[in-house]
């Protein structure tokens, strides 16, 4: 039987692989612009860590993980996300002696054990950025111009940014009870999965896709109302800060996200053309998590966007790049002329592209034309006297005399 990938577990073919480094060179561009640096962390981390900060009562944690033991008898897990990966480093190398304040960002390999479909991948990737040791709310605004100028710089306008605050320790206990009084009258219109939640996680109600569920929680009383004084201006403090520098946004009270770590702000960067996986990025403030894996009382907000959602966002565009130039020989006694024209000008940045197997010229053509060449040239007995030859752009046929030099040849081609 021929061997397959495993299930849920994607190769990235070269000529999608363009598309990605397109994504992830702009962001690290922005990022960047933002004053964050990268940081890389293993893909495996104790499984303990990942209990601690998701949260237990979690889907991630109760169903998806992809955990086990090794051979030294440690149960480890393969990263679902990068957030608490990056705080572990944060606190084990004490970043914040240096500076509390850390803009830190990554990209790679994250896996989850879901059910896979279109935008929805056991291995996936993300870029995210986190910034610690802000409680201001200027610094929730910043992440979250980031995220739209990256949507904007990658030319997309469709995923719309949704915003929430999900209060805090102070307040948010007040909130659930009041919700779990208002879910216990409907109770019997609760699918199995949020009966189980009520008494665990009952915000999760709230973003249940069960058309029972949607009805019975239509009127439920709204996060927003029930903030505390702090995590109100918070709020509003973000709103206006998005409000100045003019970033459009909507508010989503029901909006709850899949992990524990999150306090007040919240968001999510959604779309309508990916089916029911509408979030293309999300993120949100974590105060209680530095301190909740043993390091200091310090603060933090950040975001990851799904690197295969976004790619099927930007859709077919080609984003493969083409060959500069595509040089064609008449016969054998022009290739090591051509060979070495070819070796000059890739060290001096060309990007070019030969006949490797001696081919009829009008194969070598058609190969041009396949790999859309920007220009070709064909090199036989005449060129080679000459020094010099008729360098066609493919894009109209134009024919331009040029020597058969590498400045030259640079020069033509714009390089
Ligand atoms: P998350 O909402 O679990 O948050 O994931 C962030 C993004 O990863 C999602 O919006 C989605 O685009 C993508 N994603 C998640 N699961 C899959 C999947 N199975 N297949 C494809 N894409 C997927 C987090 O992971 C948090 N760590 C975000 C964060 C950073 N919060 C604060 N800092």
């Amino acid at each position: 039987m021929a061997l397959t990938a495993v299930k849920g577990f994607n190769d990235i073919l070269p000529d999608e692989s363009g598309r990605w480094q397109y994504i992830e060179e702009t962001a690290r561009q922005v990022f960047e612009l933002n004053g964050f640096g990268e940081i890389r962390v293993p893909i495996m981390e104790k499984t303990e860590l990942f209990c601690r900060s998701i949260g237990d009562a979690t889907d991630i944690v109760e169903k998806e993980m992809y955990t086990f033991t090794d051979k030294g008898e440690n149960s480890v897990t393969l990263r679902p996300e990068g957030t608490a990966g990056v705080m572990r480093a944060f606190i084990e190398h004490k970043l914040y002696a240096q500076d509390p304040i850390a803009k830190l960002y990554y990209m790679g390999p994250m896996f989850r054990y879901e059910r896979p479909q279109k935008g929805r991948y056991r291995q996936f990737h993300q870029i995210g950025a986190e910034i610690t040791g802000v409680n201001d709310p200027l610094a929730d605004a910043q992440v979250l111009n980031m995220l739209t100028t990256f949507f904007h710089e990658i030319g997309l306008t469709e995923p719309t940014l949704q915003i929430n605050s999900l209060g805090c320790p102070e307040c948010r206990p007040a909130y659930r009870a009041t919700l779990r009084s208002f879910l216990e009258e409907r109770m019997g219109q609760l699918c199995e999965d949020c009966k189980r939640r009520f008494a665990t996680n009952p915000l999760r109600t709230l973003d249940c896709k069960v058309p029972g569920c949607i009805s019975a929680t239509a009127g439920a009383p709204s996060v927003l109302e029930h903030l505390c004084s702090g995590c109100d201006d918070h709020f509003s403090s973000v709103r206006r800060y998005l409000d100045l520098s003019s970033t459009t946004y909507s508010i989503n009270s029901r909006m709850v996200r899949g992990l524990d770590y999150y306090t007040r702000t919240t968001f999510e960067m959604v779309t309508g053309l990916l089916g029911s996986q509408s979030a293309v990025a999300a993120g949100g403030r974590y105060d209680g998590l530095i301190s909740q894996l043993g390091g200091p009382t310090i603060p933090g907000i950040g975001f990851a966007m799904g690197l295969e959602r976004i790619a099927l966002l930007l859709g077919t565009k080609d984003f493969a790049s083409q060959p500069d130039l595509f040089i064609a020989t008449m016969g054998e006694g022009e290739r090591d002329i051509a060979f070495c024209l070819m070796d000059g000008l890739i060290k001096s940045g060309v990007r070019v592209e030969m006949d490797y197997e001696g081919k009829s010229l009008k194969s070598q053509m058609r190969r041009a034309d396949k790999l859309k060449a920007r220009y070709s040239v064909v090199i036989g007995g005449n060129e080679l006297l000459s020094g010099s030859a008729s360098f066609k752009r493919m894009s109209d046929g134009l024919l331009t005399e040029t020597v058969l030099t590498v400045a030259g040849i640079k020069a033509l081609v714009g390089i």
